[in-house]
């Protein structure tokens, strides 16, 4: 049986491995789906930035020593739910997901949501067998150096009170 991971807020020692997971994970769930500028923008050094500046949003998953993934959470909105390829298909995503939704329901909403690439089907399935539902399309503000870039996605949402 996989151990079980640990949870706990990210410290500025993290932020490397955030944004290696993150960037490996970025190309996995995005690459194909996503229009080319955004690609171009979503460099190594870009998610080793982010990775630094969302730290205070950034809760890690920890397999023994080593950060197996992680998930950001704004307000309502579940923003990034990352895990590292040697540890998918385990107990760290299902953990992280719900660390999430209780940090929505702890601030108080009723509601959490997030946007999934359409063709990000890994992502879409999980959700759904965790309880998630397609709410519908939307046009997500991607973060970018310097301003925001529209892109095509599905909402999902699910209750959390
Ligand atoms: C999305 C993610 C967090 C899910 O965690 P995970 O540990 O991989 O999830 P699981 O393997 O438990 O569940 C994925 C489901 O998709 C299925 N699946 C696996 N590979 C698949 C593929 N290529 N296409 C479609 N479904 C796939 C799995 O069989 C499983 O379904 P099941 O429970 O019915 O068997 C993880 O894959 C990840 O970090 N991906 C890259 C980053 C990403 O895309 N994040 C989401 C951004 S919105």
């Amino acid at each position: 049986m996989s151990p079980t991971p640990q949870l706990r807020p990210a410290r500025s020692e993290d932020a490397a491995a955030v944004a290696a997971i993150w960037h490996e994970g970025w190309g996995d769930g995005h690459l194909g789906q996503v229009p080319e500028a955004l690609v171009a923008a979503r460099s190594r050094e870009s998610f080793e930035q982010r990775a630094l500046a969302r730290l205070a949003d950034t809760t890690v998953a920890l397999v023994g020593d080593e950060v197996a993934g992680f998930v950001m959470v704004t307000g309502d909105e579940v923003e990034q739910v990352y895990v590292d390829r040697g540890h998918r298909g385990g107990a760290v995503a299902p953990t992280l997901l719900a660390e999430a939704e209780r940090q929505v329901a702890a601030a108080g909403h009723q509601r959490a949501w997030l946007a999934v690439a359409p063709g990000n089907d890994r992502a879409r399935r999980f959700y759904e067998r965790q309880g998630w539902v397609d709410a519908g399309g939307l046009t997500y503000d991607a973060e970018v150096a310097g301003g925001r870039f529209p892109v095509p996605c599905r909402r999902y949402e699910k209750g959390v009170a």
